[in-house]
């Protein structure tokens, strides 16, 4: 969006409800079909507020003007869990920015942050178009690896080729 200004900043416990909240949205307009609805419910707000507290995971917050617009987290791989080999755990956008570059400016963060180990990898829905190339867009390709009968794909990343 031309003029909006972007930060990219570290998640905090406080940032829980914004998150959620754009988890909840991009979630319900990006799977329409694919998978079923979510709600922001106590419960996702609960896991959310711990995954943000914990060491396990890295997260950042897009602010687009001052509002947080979006979200990624890095970690060490859990599937296949090896602490050599890093993941993307989650990309979020607000619908509302789609397609304004935030989710790349978001992925150069995750990427630098990533780029402690040799590869990484995430996990997307097969049949879905729109992560696919947008992974592609910023250097991920797909490696033949799926998971839950097919349903999932695995991308990868060569971070020191
Ligand atoms: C995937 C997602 C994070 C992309 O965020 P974004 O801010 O729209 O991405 P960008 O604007 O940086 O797009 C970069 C490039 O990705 C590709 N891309 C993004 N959305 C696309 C779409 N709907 N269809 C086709 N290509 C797309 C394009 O090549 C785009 O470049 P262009 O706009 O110049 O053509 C966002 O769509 C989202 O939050 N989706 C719902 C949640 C999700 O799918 N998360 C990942 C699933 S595991």
């Amino acid at each position: 969006m031309v003029g909006v200004s972007i930060l990219v900043r570290p998640a905090t416990p406080a940032d829980t409800r914004r998150v959620v909240e754009i988890y909840v949205d991009s979630w319900n307009a990006g799977f329409t079909g694919l998978m079923p609805p979510i709600e922001a419910d106590a419960g996702r707000i609960q896991r959310w507020a711990t995954d943000l507290a914990s060491d396990r995971t890295s997260w950042w917050v897009a602010e687009a003007d001052g509002t947080i617009a979006g979200l990624v987290g890095v970690g060490p791989s859990r599937d296949p869990l090896d602490p050599q080999l890093g993941e993307l755990d989650t990309i979020a956008v607000d619908p509302a920015h789609w397609r304004t570059g935030l989710g790349t400016t978001l992925m150069h963060t995750a990427l630098d942050a990533l780029a402690t180990y040799r590869q990484a990898i995430l996990w997307t829905l097969a049949n879905y178009p729109q992560a696919q190339r947008f992974y592609e867009s910023t250097g991920w390709y797909a490696d033949g690896t799926t998971r839950a009968d097919g349903h999932q794909v695995m991308f990868r990343h060569d971070l020191r080729a």
